[in-house]
């Protein structure tokens, strides 16, 4: 289950460039993060062909963009449940290519298969229980051989990595923002209305699904898991 309204997140209040600024600022590792995520689809997916693409919370449309440079003959559904972050993604992506989808994910009948399937920061307001459903519902989306990129805060088994990464992702937030309400959303955002799960906990539910997962990257609580559906 979706655990907050779109409302709730504040980003019907930011403009395209705050959300760019912002987001990087807010996310230990979002630049990495991403980085990492290219080299995988170009490792994965050739560039001169045709793929159907899913992005779930494609937020101002930062992830996709940077994969639709890449594979620009692809096809893309982006969702958000947030109508402010989907126009500030059409503004990005524009409209060759691309089908907008304004919803909740959860919630949302896919009718398609995909090759490529990526939630960036998008996956983290679902509880538990929600996070296991969309995980079966990814895996039924997926075509087989294609791939599911999850990359999301999530936390450690261990309380004491957990601990030190939690000190570091508010330090890393405190020296960052902007100003005085930056900090309060974002502070409020991470202590308030996040639901993360372990790292270890999301790698067997997705196990469980039926994809095969590898861990990318992880550092304090950022995460990029690679899921193949064999
Ligand atoms: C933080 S943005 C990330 C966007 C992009 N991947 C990036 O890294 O910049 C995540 C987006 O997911 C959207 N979102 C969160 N939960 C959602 C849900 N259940 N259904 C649709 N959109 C959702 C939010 O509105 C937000 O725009």
């Amino acid at each position: 289950m979706t655990t907050v309204a779109a409302t709730d997140l504040n980003y019907h209040r930011y403009s395209l460039t705050k959300y760019d600024r912002d987001i990087v600022n807010a996310i230990p590792f979002h630049r990495e993060l991403h980085e990492r995520l290219v080299s995988i689809i170009e490792a994965h997916f050739a560039a001169t062909k045709t793929y159907n693409i899913l992005d779930l919370g494609v937020g101002t449309g930062l992830t996709t963009k940077l994969i639709k440079d890449y594979l620009p003959q692809s096809h893309f559904d982006v969702v958000d449940f947030s109508d402010n972050m989907l126009q500030c993604a059409k503004q990005r992506l524009g409209p060759v290519n691309v089908d907008y989808f304004l919803g909740d994910y959860a919630l949302l009948d896919f009718t398609k298969k995909y090759d490529l399937i990526t939630s960036v920061i998008g996956l983290h307001h679902q509880d538990m229980a929600g996070k296991r459903i969309l995980f079966a519902k990814i895996y039924n989306l997926l075509e087989p051989g294609g791939l599911f990129i999850l990359g999301d805060l999530m936390t450690h088994q261990n309380p004491q990595l957990n601990a030190v990464a939690t000190a570091r992702h508010y330090h890393h937030l405190v020296e960052r923002a902007t100003d005085e309400q930056t900090l309060t959303d974002w502070a409020h955002h991470h202590l308030y209305l996040n639901q993360l799960d372990t790292l270890e906990d999301q790698k067997l539910w997705l196990e469980s699904a039926g994809l095969k997962v590898e861990v990318a990257f992880q550092e304090w609580h950022t995460a990029l898991l690679v899921c193949r559906k064999t």
